[in-house]
């Protein structure tokens, strides 16, 4: 057996985390360092929480666990490893993303990482950290915009499973070994690589544009205070979300009232729209525009449709802001969004106290 290379006596932990999950294996992680006699720092990535050189001691292990986003780690992590001071020691690192995890016919499913591990290990690399720590915890999938809730039955007991994978995770990184089973997964997730970039670049700006604050909305301002990004303004007496929103679930799973939905219908005409209508409106017109050899066609045409779609995404969310104030309207909203209705479960950890 390979034996402890090194004893640790601090561990800062960073995380971040839109309904739990993420929170939830630091807080595992702590309590196995803390059995070890480690001093133990957690700082929340989600509020603006900065470590200061200093705190970063000889023997000190840093981590990072956080929510897979898009096939890739949310941007407010990685706007954080950016600017995240380098290491005087060689400190060893770990990363832990959690992913989608199901439970289908008692078969537990993973999610998928594309650059979820990958890049915060190459950034913290280069600031000259060193791995002890790669891998994936597959909780429950919180992206009910595309799903309801899980069961609170099969939540807890994906729960239970990966408590235990991370239990024995954290044993090993703390005693000194390296664990890295993430990189198991390096050829799927390379293959990702692209929709990783068309998520980071442009998909998550157009999600931002699929929450509505219905007229169950008491404007408690919880979801506006709540939002690690501020992405939440009031408009017009209404929760608005603007484009920095990072799509992490916190407000739509937290709402007291249940009024915050993803208008589906309204949404599927939209992205109808731009995504099937608008590429042949271009197409017709530049095709039209420029008969002559050598035109960079597909340059015109990528810079049309990402500056057009986005126009009609974003004008068309600021056109139904408004239009909500219409009891007609917003019930047309409301139940043609499928998140209205009792069976579509909010999702929140067990005992979350985000
Ligand atoms: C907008 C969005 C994108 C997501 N993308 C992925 C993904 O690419 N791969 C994956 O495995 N899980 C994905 N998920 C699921 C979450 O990463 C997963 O449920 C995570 O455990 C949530 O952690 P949290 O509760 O700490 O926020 C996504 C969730 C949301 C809301
Ligand atoms: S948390 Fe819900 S009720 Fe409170 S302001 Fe936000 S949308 Fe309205
Ligand atoms: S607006 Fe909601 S989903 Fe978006 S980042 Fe803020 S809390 Fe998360």
């Amino acid at each position: 057996m390979q034996q402890s290379t090194q004893n640790f006596d601090k561990i800062i932990l960073h995380y971040f985390s839109g309904t739990g999950n993420a929170k939830f294996v630091t807080e595992w992680i702590e309590q196995v360092a803390r059995e070890k006699g480690l001093t133990t720092l957690i700082i929340n990535i989600g509020n603006n929480e900065k470590v200061n050189i200093e705190t970063i001691t000889k023997n000190s292990i840093i981590g990072y666990c956080y929510p897979t986003h898009g096939f890739n780690a949310p941007p407010i992590v990685l706007k954080y490893l950016w600017h995240y001071c380098k290491s005087k020691y060689s400190n060893k690192f770990f990363v832990v993303n959690t992913r989608a995890g199901m439970k289908m016919n008692k078969i537990f499913t993973p999610g998928i990482n594309g650059l979820a591990l990958l890049l915060p290990t190459l950034m913290l690399w280069i600031k000259g950290y060193k791995l002890i720590g790669y891998r994936s915890i597959d909780l429950p999938s919180n992206w009910i915009s595309l799903h309801p809730g899980l069961k609170e039955k099969v939540v807890n007991s994906i729960f239970v499973r990966c408590k235990k994978i991370t239990n024995k995770f954290a044993l090993k990184i703390l005693g000194g070994r390296k664990s890295t089973p993430g990189a198991w997964w390096l050829p799927i997730d390379l293959a990702f690589l692209p929709i990783s970039a068309g998520y980071y670049f442009y998909a998550r700006f157009i999600l931002s544009k699929t929450f509505i604050a219905t007229s169950n909305c008491n404007n408690c301002g919880l979801c506006i205070e709540k939002c690690p990004v501020k992405a939440i303004e009031l408009v017009s007496g209404k929760p608005y979300w603007n484009h920095s929103c990072e799509s992490c679930m916190k407000c739509m799973n937290n709402c007291p009232t249940r009024a915050i939905e993803t208008p589906h219908g309204f949404t599927s005409i939209i992205w109808w729209f731009s995504f099937a209508i608008l590429p042949i409106l271009i197409t017709k017109m530049i095709t039209n525009l420029t008969n002559y050899k050598g035109f960079k066609f597909e340059i015109v045409y990528n810079g049309l449709f990402i500056f057009l779609s986005i126009l009609v995404i974003f004008g068309s969310y600021d056109f139904l802001h408004r239009l909500m104030k219409i009891k007609a309207i917003n019930n047309i909203i409301k139940y043609t969004s499928l998140t209205s209705y009792g069976f579509w479960r909010r999702y929140k950890a067990p005992n979350n106290r985000q």
